[in-house]
């Protein structure tokens, strides 16, 4: 049997589409399907619809050959062995995940199948939409032996997604039977052999062909709820982190020396302890939602993720309220705000904690101008353009003449500006950082009055410090 697998995914988006393309760069032949009509197009066409690093090489690399790119899905299911479901699962009511686009693809690849094929559920899903996906092919009429569905959760960040793929912690295989597992197996060979790291360009990471990746075979029940389960301990992770801040912050103590005190505990890790803003993106907040939901259905206590979530909310406010103590009235105040992506390294802007306290300030009456390296213009479709909202091509532009600059998105370069030009650029020098990239003592000393998250203000020489605004 052939070591190369015949793979189609379904959905071109930030999973879809780097699923994709690494699974070519692992040697599989894969089609790639989407029912959007202008992307599938724009790919054909040689473009890349998101902003992800490694990408365009490997799609330049692949494209036409190991990769191609349909709106047929039919045609692309008859030639394929597993077929990877990539396609949304967002919010729906109540927390609960909307399954709609899952179950249409279903639907549609149970038109399609006239040969044994892996279904693989590749978007996060609450647990049982393994049976439920097996129940609409049996709907419509597909016969046991012509499929199995398998549980393959993806774990890969924004920002990074190519290597998390390439390079993962574990890859989470839920299956019912060996058969299936063993297709699974074939996909992944490259990488759990190791193979694809001694491969001449393969991207590197930190796997390598003596530690290559791991695989881990577990009941489709237990796959689902590790993916939900991972999510949500991030999400609790940061939430624990923001709590702790807004008590040091109220006993003069500092977050960052905090984190690293907490984080070189073996058994806890430095990682997701960075206090900020709160959790934004496509995922943590939809996914802890879902995960809620679950247990609840099943009359199972887990009210810790409401708590989670309300402290991820709460930290917005407490940024929005430092944004007012600092600069008293908002109403005509000139702000600069650095970042719109609701993390660095990506263009995403959904559930962005960014655009949400924009949003607040512009209602507010604040006029802003924002600089963004990725996500201006999918920004520029939720916060138009307008008289009070303003776009800038880099930092000093859009802080020129600024009443205050606000630091919203943890990009790399906001970590390295010349802090000499943005206080000449800046009306006054006051900085509210939402995502703690400097300290506070290197900005008292090129003179700004410094705001950030879980630590003490420092002030500008000539300014006292102020009142606190009142929640
Ligand atoms: P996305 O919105 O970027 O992409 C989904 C794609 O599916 C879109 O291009 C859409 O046009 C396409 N699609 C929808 N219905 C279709 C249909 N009937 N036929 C063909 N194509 C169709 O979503 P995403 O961020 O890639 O997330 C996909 C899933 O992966 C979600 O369940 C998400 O929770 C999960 N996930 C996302 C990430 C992440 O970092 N974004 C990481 C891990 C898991
Ligand atoms: C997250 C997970 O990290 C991935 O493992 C998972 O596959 C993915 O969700 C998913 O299921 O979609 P992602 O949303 O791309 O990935 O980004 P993260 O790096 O996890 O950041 C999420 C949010 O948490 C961002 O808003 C980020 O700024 C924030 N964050 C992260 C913090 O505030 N503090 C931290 O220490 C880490």
């Amino acid at each position: 049997m052939s070591k190369s697998v015949s793979i189609c995914v379904i959905g071109s988006g930030y999973v879809g589409l780097v699923a994709a393309a690494c699974l070519a760069d692992m040697g599989h032949r894969v089609i790639c399907v989407d029912n959007d009509e202008a992307r599938v197009k724009q790919l054909c066409e040689g473009g890349v619809p998101i902003f992800e690093e490694h990408l365009p090489e490997l799609l330049a690399k692949h494209r036409g050959a190991n990769v191609t790119f349909t709106t047929r899905l039919a045609e692309a299911v008859e030639q394929s062995e597993a077929v990877f479901i990539a396609v949304g699962t967002p919010q729906g009511d109540e927390g609960a995940a909307d399954l709609s686009y899952v179950e249409a693809v279903v639907a549609e690849i149970a038109r399609a199948i006239k040969s044994y094929k892996v279904i693989v559920e590749k978007s996060t899903v609450p647990v049982y939409t393994n049976d439920w996906i097996r129940r609409v092919l049996h709907r419509h009429g597909v016969d046991n032996e012509q499929f199995d569905v398998v549980s393959n959760p993806e774990f890969l960040r924004e920002g990074t997604a190519i290597v998390d793929f390439l390079h993962p912690d574990r890859i989470v295989v839920g299956a019912s039977n060996e058969r299936s597992a063993e297709v699974l197996r074939r996909v992944y060979g490259p990488l759990t052999g190791g193979a694809y790291y001694a491969q001449p360009g393969s991207v590197p990471g930190p796997c390598s062909k003596e530690k290559p990746a791991r695989l881990l075979v577990t009941s489709t029940q237990s796959a689902e709820i590790i993916k939900h389960a991972s999510n949500a301990f991030l999400a609790m992770k940061i939430s624990f982190i923001n709590a702790v801040a807004n008590l040091a912050e109220a006993v003069d103590a500092d977050i960052e020396d905090i984190a690293a005190g907490i984080g070189l505990d073996s058994r806890i890790g430095p990682k997701f302890l960075r206090a900020g803003l709160g959790y934004g993106g496509s995922c943590f907040p939809k996914d802890v939602a879902a995960f809620h939901w679950v247990a609840q259905e099943r009359g199972v206590n887990l009210q810790l993720l409401e708590e989670v979530r309300k402290i991820n909310d709460t930290q917005r406010e407490v940024f929005f309220n430092k944004v007012r103590s600092a600069l008293w009235t908002l109403r005509g105040k000139r702000l600069a705000a650095l970042g719109l992506a609701f993390k660095g390294d990506t263009d995403d802007i959904r559930e962005s904690p960014a655009v949400e306290i924009i949003k607040k300030l512009l209602q507010a009456g604040a006029v802003i101008t924002a600089y963004d390296p990725a996500a201006m213009e999918r920004a520029k479709e939720v916060l138009p353009p307008a008289a009070n909202m303003k776009y800038a091509d880099d930092p000093y532009k859009a802080a020129k003449d600024a009443d205050a600059l606000l630091i919203l998105t943890d990009w790399k370069e906001f970590a390295a500006i010349d802090l000499a030009r943005l206080n000449r650029a800046l009306r006054f020098p006051i900085i509210i950082d939402g995502r703690n990239l400097y300290k506070p003592a290197e900005m008292q000393s090129h003179g700004f009055t410094y705001v950030s998250v879980g630590r003490q203000a420092s002030y500008h020489a000539q300014e006292g410090k102020p009142r606190k605004v009142p929640v």
